[in-house]
């Protein structure tokens, strides 16, 4: 019985895991909605930020079309899953005196499956 019970955890605990890895990237599109208020998605779209369409490997603060702080500019990073999951996470401390006006992201999941949208949506 004992066994039985154990391997049916085993199989729920399985297919939990399989559905949320399905689901990850779709739900990173809902949590994106957030920054959607300032950041287009398509080439030279307009916003109170700069668009982000193949932001992933791309320097901060390089697009021609956008007005950056002098801190983006010179923070000397590329965009890619680990520089992102610091700056979403505490855009200030990652770029101090940047203009970005959002405080950051708190939950860990959050920020894992926005990620996962940003690298599929913005390479
Ligand atoms: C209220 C408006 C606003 C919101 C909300 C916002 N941003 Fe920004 N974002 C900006 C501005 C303005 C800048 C430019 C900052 C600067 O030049 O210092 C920026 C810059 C960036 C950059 C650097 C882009 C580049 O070309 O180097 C990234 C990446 C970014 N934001 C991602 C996000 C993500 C992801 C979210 C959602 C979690 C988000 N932003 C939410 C306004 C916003």
């Amino acid at each position: 019985m004992m066994k039985q019970l154990m391997t049916v955890t085993l199989m729920l605990v399985l297919v939990a895991g399989m559905a949320h890895a399905e689901t990850d990237a779709k739900r990173g599109e809902k949590v994106f909605e957030e920054c959607r208020a300032c950041h287009a998605t398509e080439r030279g779209g307009e916003g109170l930020g700069p668009d982000l369409h193949g932001m992933i490997g791309r320097r901060a603060g390089t697009l021609e079309s956008f007005r950056y702080s002098p801190a983006m500019k010179k923070s000397g990073i590329t965009w890619s899953a680990q520089t992102l999951e610091s700056f979403i996470s505490d855009p200030q401390k990652t770029v101090p005196a940047n203009r970005m006006p959002y405080s950051g992201m708190a939950e860990a999941k959050d920020r894992a499956d926005l990620i996962l949208y940003l690298q599929e949506a913005f390479k």
